[in-house]
């Protein structure tokens, strides 16, 4: 949700600042903008759309310096257009600035510089913040000292970096509530950056400086003070980037979202690996709760968005299933603001890949302030989900770049997994033997992924058939009714193809209404308790002329006679499915996506990481 990076050193600052917004992308795609400093003068390119556009402004003659900002935006106040994209300036433009997050007062700010008589050029919320430090430099102060009183007057979240005329060797940054790091290159190079993300550095930046909130202060070529209100640290913790750079490029693949499918078998082979010792014991060294904490824990509330709370859905049928713990699983949003009713023995549970959604991160101030405690999935050790959470779980998934989340949802699933098994030995309350079988399974599971990713040819035709529609129904039960809001979540966000979720049984209850041979059902089947139930929902949109795609289990020969496609998926034990029939829903979801034509890693007016409530 907006992309912001810095840089001040001796490379060629547009290439920097492009390369940095490129590897954003992914946080918002609907105009761009670059500021740099040259000769003490502020120089600025914007475009509408995405980076690509902007790229062609950039003629490479003239647009050079020694220190820039760029921006790239997902529109919150005002419509994407060249106009509002970021940086914005004070009126002479000698301040340029570039915001990630929501200035909440900015009608007052607005109102008060207007009555000073600055004149606003944009909708945004973010023009208030150049024009209040101009305001603060009139009076008479530093531009040290205005910029922080300026970023004192903002309320709400943000992650700010402005470039200034008067002193054109800083690159100035306050963080608060929105992601931001500084980081510098090799010790030779004298140089710094800011980015809202560490890909969008990598490989040039060598160290990483984890900015928290209240941070604020300046970088320089290769170095950086960091004040928290008015006082300044005397260590930094810097710490070396572990990133490689092949981890955030798409290598030889069409799409990140495509290389992240095929990255599972690995991911998954290290989750088992890290997670389970050859006697089966499972551990979560990171985590910080004792097991005198978790023996008394009387309910759990799952909380997130998306496809993290897809996951959490299943996370839950764990946590009541083999630990035998009352679980509620809620949309963050609605966790926040619905005031639920909690005894202080309930663990809070947020689970978030970037560990930066807004909606994830007030569920926790939530239950923080319910004095209740926290324990967080999250793909990023370092994010304000992980940092204000009692307890943090390791997704292990690595850097997730395309906006649908794949590898992250089965790193998710397969996380919640053994945290209940490891709680229900905790809890003394799932059998010996069916523990053993269960992590048993689980250790062919990276193979049987691979298997499916082997076999495409089903899937791609059922691709083919999906483009022409306009609408289709995913339909699961227990463990794979999430698997089916998470199919259709994957479908309807990369092709734009209207796909509902529902649980089979309820299907009968209203849904049923839309089917005819227009509008498909995927419905998933895999073998277990309720295969006998969902093949009768199977032939209740048979009876209606409906198509039928389903997901069996190798060798289903029934559900295989009454379906119009299928795709086969090993035989895994029925809580373990949905991490298999995730794996054709996302490629089923892909293909078709690149079939349309759609832009699979920047779908329209999503983000990946939303950093707004
Ligand atoms: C956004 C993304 C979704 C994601 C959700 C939660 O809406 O577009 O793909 O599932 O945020 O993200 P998180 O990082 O908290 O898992």
């Amino acid at each position: 949700m907006c992309g912001i990076v810095g840089y001040i050193g001796n490379k060629s600052l547009d290439s920097v600042l492009l390369v940095g917004l490129k590897k954003l992308e992914y946080r918002g795609y609907d105009s761009a903008g670059i500021a740099i400093l040259n000769n003490d003068e502020i120089s600025i390119r914007k475009s509408k759309g995405k980076i690509i556009s902007l790229e062609e402004k950039l003629d490479a003659k003239g647009f050079d310096g020694h220190a820039g900002i760029g921006h790239t935006r997902w529109a919150t106040h005002g419509e994407p257009s060249t106009k509002n994209a970021h940086p914005h300036t004070n009126s002479t433009g000698s301040i340029a600035v570039v915001h990630n997050g929501i200035i909440e007062n900015y009608v007052e700010l607005k109102n008060m510089l207007s009555e000073k008589g600055y004149v606003f050029v944009s909708e945004t919320d973010t023009e208030t913040i150049p024009h209040l430090i101009d305001s603060e430099i009139q009076s008479g102060k530093d531009v040290k000292q205005a910029f922080y009183d300026a970023i004192q007057k903002l309320e709400g979240k943000f992650a700010i970096a402005m470039i200034c005329e008067i002193e054109p060797d800083r690159i100035y940054f306050a963080r608060n509530g929105a992601p931001l790091i500084a980081a510098f290159g090799k010790k030779s190079a004298s140089e710094s950056f800011l980015a809202s993300d560490l890909p969008a550095i990598i490989p040039l930046a060598k160290e990483v400086t984890y900015l928290k909130d209240g941070d604020w202060g300046y970088i320089q070529a290769g170095t950086l003070e960091i004040y928290q209100g008015e006082k300044k640290y005397e260590n930094i913790k810097i710490e070396p980037i572990l990133i490689k750079e092949e981890e955030v490029n798409k290598g030889d693949y069409a799409h990140f979202m495509l290389k992240e499918i095929y990255e599972q078998p690995d991911i998954m082979q290290k989750i088992i690996d890290q997670r389970i010792d050859s006697n089966n014991r499972i551990f979560f060294n990171e985590m910080l709760f004792q097991n005198d904490y978790l023996s008394k824990i009387g309910r759990v509330i799952i909380q997130a968005c998306g496809t993290s709370l897809n996951a959490g859905l299943i996370g839950k049928l764990y946590l009541e299933n083999f630990c035998k713990l009352t679980t509620d699983a809620d949309f963050s949003s609605e966790f926040r603001y619905r005031n639920p009713v909690i005894g202080g023995d309930t663990l809070v549970v947020g689970i978030s890949q970037s560990g930066e959604t807004a909606d994830t991160l007030a569920g926790i101030h939530e239950a923080k302030a319910k004095f209740l405690k926290v324990l967080s999935f999250v793909n990023n050790n370092n994010s304000s989900i992980a940092r204000e959470s009692n307890a943090v779980i390791d997704l292990m998934a690595g850097p997730e770049i395309g906006v649908a989340s794949t590898k992250a949802y089965t790193s998710e699933v397969l996380s919640l997994f053994l945290f209940s098994i490891y709680m229900s030995a905790i809890r003394w309350v799932l059998p010996k033997e069916e523990k053993k079988q269960l992590l048993d399974e689980i250790k062919s599971l990276p193979s049987q992924i691979a298997s499916i990713l082997k076999n495409l040819e089903p899937i791609q035709e059922i691709s083919n058939y999906l483009k022409d529609v306009s609408s289709a129904l995913f339909l699961g039960r227990t463990y794979n009714y999430a698997s089916a809001l998470e199919g259709a979540l994957k479908l309807k966000e990369i092709s734009y193809i209207h796909a509902s979720g529902y649980a089979g049984g309820e299907f009968k209850h209203g849904p049923i209404a839309l089917i005819s041979e227009e509008v498909p059902s995927i419905v998933i089947v895999p073998q277990g308790e309720i295969r006998k139930k969902t093949i009768s929902n199977l032939l209740e949109v048979r009876a209606r002329k409906g198509k039928i795609i389903s997901i069996i289990t190798k060798g289903d020969d029934e559900v295989k006679d009454i379906s119009d496609f299928f795709v086969e998926i090993p035989e895994l034990s029925e809580p373990l499915s949905p991490l298999l029939t995730a794996i054709p829903m996302q490629l089923i979801a892909y293909f078709t996506a690149v079939y349309r034509g759609c832009d699979v890693d920047k779908p329209r007016n999503l983000a990946k990481s939303v950093t707004v409530e």
